[in-house]
């Protein structure tokens, strides 16, 4: 549900046109003169069998049965390769601005070491993420290494559930070298 929908929500034919999503307003028709279809769109040719060619995995929207439970360890403060990071930060780049204070479908990242969770002005965050703020959540290192591993399960332990209902629709990363260098570079490339 990520935090779009109540608890109780019903999803039918008639309230699924009422469903707000967060990134509604960056979606608009492209007035473009240019950007428009040219001639009648072609209905012939087209390929008869449908083959699944990728899969949105990175953003774990894709179910896959039971996951295997992940139990978020806390990585040491070792520093990884910022150069690495950079890359893994791809990952995170369709929702996160880390270098400057535009916020997208994610808060930006500009200035996380050592905030505190859910608290970036002009970004609406869930329940829960504010929830983990008031108990003292702070970005550090060893909360972002953790948070990342696997970002429900953290902040569900954070707040004492056992999966948080946070809009960051990500799996999290496993390879723990991963996350050091992810959270390397976050560091040099967050500063103000
Ligand atoms: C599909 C979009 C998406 C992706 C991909 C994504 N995030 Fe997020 N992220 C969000 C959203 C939305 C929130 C706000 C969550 C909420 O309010 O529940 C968030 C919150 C966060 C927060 C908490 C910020 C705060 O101000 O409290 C951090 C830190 C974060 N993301 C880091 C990352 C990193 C690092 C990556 C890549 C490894 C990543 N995110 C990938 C959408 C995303």
């Amino acid at each position: 549900m990520n935090d779009v929908v109540e608890e109780d929500f019903e999803l039918t034919a008639a309230t699924i046109g009422k469903i707000e999503m967060p990134n509604e307003a960056n979606f608009f028709i492209d007035p473009r003169s240019d950007a428009q279809p040219k001639g009648k769109p072609c209905m012939t040719d087209y390929k008869s069998e449908i083959k699944v060619v990728g899969r949105a995995r990175v953003l774990d929207v894709t179910p896959e049965g039971e996951k295997e439970e992940v139990t978020a360890t806390t990585t040491g403060v070792a520093m990884g390769d910022p150069k690495a990071g950079r890359t893994i930060f791809n990952k995170c780049k369709s929702c996160h601005v880390i270098d400057s204070s535009k916020n997208r479908a994610g808060p930006s990242l500009q200035g996380v070491f050592g905030r505190t969770a859910g608290t970036y002005d002009g970004f609406k965050y869930s329940k829960d993420v504010k929830a983990a703020g008031k108990t003292g959540l702070v970005w550090d290192m060893k909360t972002l290494s953790a948070f990342l591993v696997e970002p429900k399960t953290y902040l569900g332990s954070v707040i004492g559930k056992p999966k948080a209902n946070t809009r960051m629709a990500f799996c999290g990363i496993k390879n723990e070298e991963d996350i050091r260098d992810l959270i390397a570079y976050m560091k040099e490339a967050s500063a103000k």
